[in-house]
């Protein structure tokens, strides 16, 4: 991986994430990735790192063994087209990072064999804390294209046809979680706390409660089941907020999200 030439074209939002990400990690050095945006004055002061800074798509593959799109969804088959012919299908893999985007519509648009890999990543990864889910109709640069990812988090591979539902639990899921938590901030201030400190008690609880997850391997009811004291508070505030629709409004917002995904 060390060894690996990354480049990102079309870094916005996304690829800014990552961007960092790799960054901070030191795994690649930065002199192995190099960014394009059409206006790229925004991402100049990376070239401080050693990341090659362009608005030439073209020189930016040159030497690249990952190629990212990290291209909204009505850019990507267009850029596709202008980088396939001078893409090295026996060196270099492509992947897209759009919703929506099929394997197959990218494939066409390259009009060769080059290894074409999806995945969908989300914000955290600028903080080294993404969840990426891949998918691929080939396994033959699995290695590469996992280290990349697992570099600024975890990955999980899953079907193609799960790329739309990844999309929403992993990288909408991003913003769903957020709100949560804003509420939860906002709930504390009401019963006292200033938003600074209600904002550290319930980042750190959100992050234990889900590290209680990750590290036990149960499910949320299992450990709800044990801060539940009968007649208690917690089952008092639980119960109020599903008598408001609480776990039903979450799911009809995941079910809408995954229905307005146009693919
Ligand atoms: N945001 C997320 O959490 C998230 C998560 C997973 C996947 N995605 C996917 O990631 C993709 C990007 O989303 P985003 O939110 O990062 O969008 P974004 O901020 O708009 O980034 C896309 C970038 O592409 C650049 N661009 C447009 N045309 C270009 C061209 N011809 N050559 C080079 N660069 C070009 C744009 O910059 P210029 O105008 O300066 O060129 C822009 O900064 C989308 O397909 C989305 O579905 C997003």
């Amino acid at each position: 991986m060390e060894g690996a030439r990354i480049t990102i074209i079309g870094c916005g939002n996304l690829g800014e994430s990552i961007l960092k990400g790799l960054i901070a990690k030191e795994t690649i050095p930065s002199e192995q990735l190099v960014v394009t945006k059409r206006n790229p004055e925004n991402l100049k002061h990376y070239e401080k790192h050693g990341v090659r800074v362009l608005s030439d798509n073209i020189e930016a593959i040159k030497s690249a063994d990952l190629i990212l799109l990290a291209l909204k969804p009505y850019n990507v088959l267009g850029v596709l087209k202008e980088l396939a012919p001078a893409i090295n299908p026996d060196r270099q893999v492509v992947v897209s990072l759009a919703t929506g985007v099929s394997i197959e519509a990218l494939q066409k648009n390259m009009q060769n064999n080059t290894p074409i890999y999806r995945a969908m990543p989300n914000t955290a990864a600028d903080v080294g804390a993404s969840m990426t889910c891949i998918a691929s109709n080939n396994t033959s640069h699995d290695a590469l294209v996992e280290n990349c990812f697992n570099t600024i988090g975890e990955s999980i591979r899953v079907d193609e046809n799960l790329m739309d539902a990844a999309t929403v639990l992993g990288a909408c899921g991003v913003a769903f979680a957020l709100r949560f938590i804003r509420g939860m901030v906002q709930g504390g201030i009401q019963i006292g706390f200033d938003s600074n400190t209600a904002s550290a008690i319930v980042n750190q609880t959100v992050k234990g409660a889900a590290e209680l997850l990750l590290q036990g391997h149960q499910h949320p009811e299992y450990e709800i089941d044990k801060v539940t004291t009968p007649k208690g508070c917690t089952i008092s505030g639980l119960n109020e907020m599903e008598h408001n629709g609480f776990s039903s409004a979450l799911i009809k917002g995941i079910v809408t999200s995954f229905e307005s995904i146009d693919s």
